[in-house]
């Protein structure tokens, strides 16, 4: 099949795009409002995008609710800072938790029964039962264009370098980290998740230095 993306007219019941941008990784984001109250919600429009120095970004899409944008924007920006936590498989529900729209200010770290851990470089908690948490310094926030009809719903990208790196060392096996250990929660299509089953090494035949 084929369809026009800007039409939809892809005959399905459900919108299958974000089914075929997939597995995505979860990033987990706390951040603080200029209060100091503690924020949490999953992004799965996110990634790693640069390593010298090391960029990540996090993007807000659908809807906001009754503040102009997604708390984990407005406080990255306000603040200047926010920590990516790792989803484990077994924090799955709690993240599921940290998804419900609401109030600002309302901490959704406590919402989920998990428990914040200070951070060195950042004044955002990290969530002390995840494996792994980057302690990022927000960079900038890029517009993205408007839908004629779904002006509401602009999304934006948030980006920002990592600073600091948390890992478990329960994790890490013969010096690397080992994703079996931890199994990593991520997003597919519509309310399906996957995490990482099995693991092969393919080596890059130019580039001995991929082993
Ligand atoms: C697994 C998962 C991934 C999500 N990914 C995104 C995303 O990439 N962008 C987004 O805007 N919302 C995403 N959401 C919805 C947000 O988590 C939700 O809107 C949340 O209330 C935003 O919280 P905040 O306003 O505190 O930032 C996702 C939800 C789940 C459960």
């Amino acid at each position: 099949m084929f369809y026009d993306a800007s039409k939809r007219d892809h005959g399905l019941a459900l919108d299958p795009l974000k089914a075929l941008i997939v597995p995505r990784p979860i990033g987990w984001i706390s951040t603080v409002d200029a209060q100091g109250r503690v924020n949490l919600a999953p992004y799965s429009f996110y990634n790693g995008v640069g390593e010298f120095p090391p960029m990540v970004y996090f993007a807000i899409t659908g809807t906001y609710g009754d503040t102009p944008t997604k708390h984990s924007r407005m406080n990255a920006e306000s603040t200047g800072e926010f920590v990516v936590n790792m989803v484990s498989e077994e924090l799955k529900e709690q993240m599921n938790v940290t998804t419900a729209m609401v109030a600002f200010g309302v901490d959704e770290m406590k919402l989920a029964g998990l428990t914040p851990a200070p951070c060195n470089f950042v004044k955002p908690p990290r969530i002390a039962e995840s494996p792994v948490a980057l302690e990022c310094r927000y960079w900038r926030t890029i517009e993205l264009p408007e839908e004629p009809g779904n002006e509401a719903k602009r999304g934006s990208v948030v980006f920002g370098q990592v600073v600091g790196v948390h890992i478990d060392d329960s994790i890490i096996k013969d010096g690397r980290v080992d994703a079996l250990a931890f199994k990593p929660v991520a997003r597919l299509g519509y309310s399906e998740y996957t995490t990482t089953e099995n693991v092969w090494r393919m080596r890059r035949p130019d580039d001995p230095r991929y082993q």
